[in-house]
């Protein structure tokens, strides 16, 4: 296993307390969504994992997409948004659920929202796994947050860090000051 030869990750969230978490989301999503067909969005690369087993926690139809944004560089924001890749299903008039990794700024989300928004949705859910504490400037709701954890960068469970630890099945905090 990874962690054995990186002494450098620190656990943070384990596979359990990420499966129990996804459990109740996949429950609340399935009670807003009975008998409907929503565009479930995942916004890659990061949220692949998250929205892989979500997917398989829900009990209502749906369609699934993807979008790709980019805005970091190693542990930093560039501060900007780069849409990579857009949706492919026509969204008009549709319920749209967003799938995010995690949100920091707030700034991917913003511009995700303002994009999505701009198909006319019938309406938008925005589920994310995890949201720092330092978003508190949008101007919308985030409907479904997994964790609210702090600010310090996290890795595993899809996320990265200049596309590694992505595969590890929990989540991870690095050593300070060191780049694994
Ligand atoms: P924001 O635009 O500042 O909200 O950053 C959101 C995006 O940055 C996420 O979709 C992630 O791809 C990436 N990101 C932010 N924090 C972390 C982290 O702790 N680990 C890995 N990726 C992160
Ligand atoms: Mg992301």
């Amino acid at each position: 296993m990874i962690t054995k030869v990186n002494p450098n990750l620190i656990m943070y969230l384990s596979k359990n307390d990420i499966n129990n978490r996804l459990n109740e989301i996949g429950k609340q999503l399935s009670e807003k969504f009975c008998n409907e067909c929503p565009v479930i969005i995942g916004i890659l690369n990061g949220s692949f994992v998250f929205m892989a087993d979500l997917i398989r926690k829900i009990d209502f139809e749906c369609e699934i997409d993807f979008m790709k944004v980019n805005s970091y560089v190693g542990k930093e924001t560039s501060g900007k948004v780069q849409l990579e890749k857009d949706i492919n299903i026509n969204i008009k008039d549709r319920r749209v659920i967003i799938v995010e990794d995690i949100i920091d700024s707030g700034l991917t989300m913003d511009y995700l929202h303002k994009h999505i928004s701009a198909y006319n949705p019938k309406d938008i859910t925005i589920v994310t796994l995890l949201s720092k504490k330092n978003n508190c400037t949008l101007n919308f709701n985030i409907d479904i947050v997994g964790f609210g954890i702090t600010s310090e960068f996290v890795v595993g469970y899809g996320l990265d860090l200049d596309q590694r630890f992505r595969q590890l099945d929990s989540l991870y905090t690095l050593e300070p000051n060191i780049l694994a």
